[in-house]
């Protein structure tokens, strides 16, 4: 395709020849022409090597909820960058964080703070674990919580053909490098089933240390849990002894404030929090309640990182709590993804092309296809080819969403009215053109 411009070439090519592939993490590799490389960004927008700009829906896959470079994260990190960034100790600003994040959720009872997504949902699941003595955790398919090896199986990656029966579903592997062996520890579920569920409990209860489960398919077209979902999870964990874990790397900050727990009303026995907790910083936090704070105050079960709670990412995580609270940043976000969610759906209408909109305004997709999606495996049902060509005229237009559908449009509140109308007339004219070319 190209997307890439003269400058933006020269520096993939410096790119490529000290960073592998010429990236650091390999979901921003597109291809040798394709992979953009970005000088800065701005607000709601993106500008590369060449000076192009675009809109940007992407939003680092989802942190930032404020903007690129808000000012008062941005200011905030600064002053704790002086002041030292690491000690051996707990410091001041990772305090201060604490407890704007434990007022934010509102249910928990004690958390710390980790870098990633990943190390949070890493460190959830052996805390589950060594909680109810047990070992076989239960993840669902599409759904993405980070590359350490128990949670690398029917990611968004997998084919959706290739997960087998939805009655006895295989766990797919979606990395090289995982030992055979870690695979008799996990189990894998269509999203959206209780019944399926359920048999699962009936089956095995006794061995389920922890369900993970995104609230919403944040990986994966942003699917809403149907009413009665999430409630029928916490029923199935609180008979049968086992956590159930909230992954609310995408969701927490973002669909609300006190993420899943406030929106959708149920209660996780563990949340893992990253990305719009910081506006684009690394700081994660899990959160946890009841007797499982003990697994990590009294010793046990280990948890620990060199950078976790260091003062620069408590900073971002403070300075971005502060301004979520005052209500304005998500209302703005919920009223910018509505407008977008209408006007992509109302553009889909005229042309006649069967779609829907999917998720909640802060983080939604397009699904190109039929009825009703529920799940992963209804990926198979969506026009791919169409949604991507859609996508890279899009980008060539200067407006940036993720061409794989499955990665829903991020929001974040300094998106303008401006950005919204250019957005909704890039996309009815990109639309045309790859319609009338195929
Ligand atoms: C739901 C979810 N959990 C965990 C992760 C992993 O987070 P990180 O990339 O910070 O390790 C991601 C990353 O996209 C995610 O979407």
């Amino acid at each position: 395709m190209g997307l890439q411009g003269i400058n933006t070439a020269y520096w993939f090519e410096r790119a490529s020849s000290v960073l592998i592939g010429g990236v650091s993490s390999q979901f921003r590799y597109w291809g040798e022409n394709d992979t953009i490389v970005i000088d800065h960004g701005e607000a709601g927008h993106l500008i590369d090597m060449d000076g192009n700009r675009y809109i940007d829906y992407q939003l680092g896959f989802g942190p930032i909820i404020l903007g690129h470079g808000d000012e008062k994260v941005a200011a905030a990190v600064a002053d704790a960058a002086s002041s030292g960034a690491s000690f051996a100790m707990t410091q001041r600003r990772e305090i201060e964080a604490a407890e704007k994040v434990m007022e934010a959720l509102g249910w928990a009872d004690g958390m710390r703070f980790t870098n990633t997504g990943t190390e949070a949902t890493m460190h959830a699941i052996r805390l589950a674990r060594g909680f109810t003595g047990r070992d076989v955790v239960v993840k669902f398919e599409g759904q993405y919580h980070g590359v350490h090896d128990y949670v690398m199986f029917s990611t968004a990656e997998a084919p959706p053909d290739a997960l087998g029966s939805r009655y006895s579903p295989v766990p797919l592997q979606s990395s090289s490098g995982i030992p055979d062996s870690i695979r008799t520890y996990i189990r894998t579920l269509p999203f959206n089933d209780l019944e399926l569920a359920e048999r699962m409990f009936q089956d095995e209860g006794n061995r389920i240390a922890a369900v993970i489960v995104e609230p919403m398919l944040g990986n994966a077209f942003g699917l809403m849990p149907e009413d009665g979902y999430l409630d029928g999870l916490r029923r199935l964990c609180d008979e049968s002894g086992a956590v159930l874990i909230f992954d609310e790397v995408k969701t927490g900050f973002r669909i609300a404030l006190g993420g899943a727990n406030e929106y959708f009303g149920v209660t996780p026995d563990i949340g893992t929090y990253a990305k719009a907790l910081g506006n684009g910083f690394p700081v994660a936090a899990i959160a946890t309640r009841g007797e499982l704070i003990e697994g990590w105050r009294k010793g046990g079960i280990a948890q620990a990182g060199t950078y976790s709670g260091n003062a620069v990412a408590a900073a971002a995580a403070a300075a971005t709590i502060d301004q979520l609270s005052t209500g304005e940043p998500l209302a703005r976000v919920e009223k910018v993804g509505q407008a977008l969610m209408e006007g992509l759906d109302g553009i889909l209408s005229e042309r006649s092309v069967e779609g829907k909109l999917t998720g909640h305004p802060s983080m939604f997709s397009i699904y190109l296809g039929e009825g009703e999606p529920k799940e992963f495996r209804d990926a198979s049902g969506h026009d791919n080819e169409l949604y991507e060509d859609v996508c890279f005229r899009m980008i060539k237009k200067g407006v940036m969403p993720c061409p794989d559908a499955l990665e829903p449009w991020f929001v974040c509140a300094a998106h303008t009215d401006e950005d919204v109308a250019t957005s909704l007339q890039v996309f009815e004219e990109s639309l045309t053109e790859a319609l009338a070319d195929r």
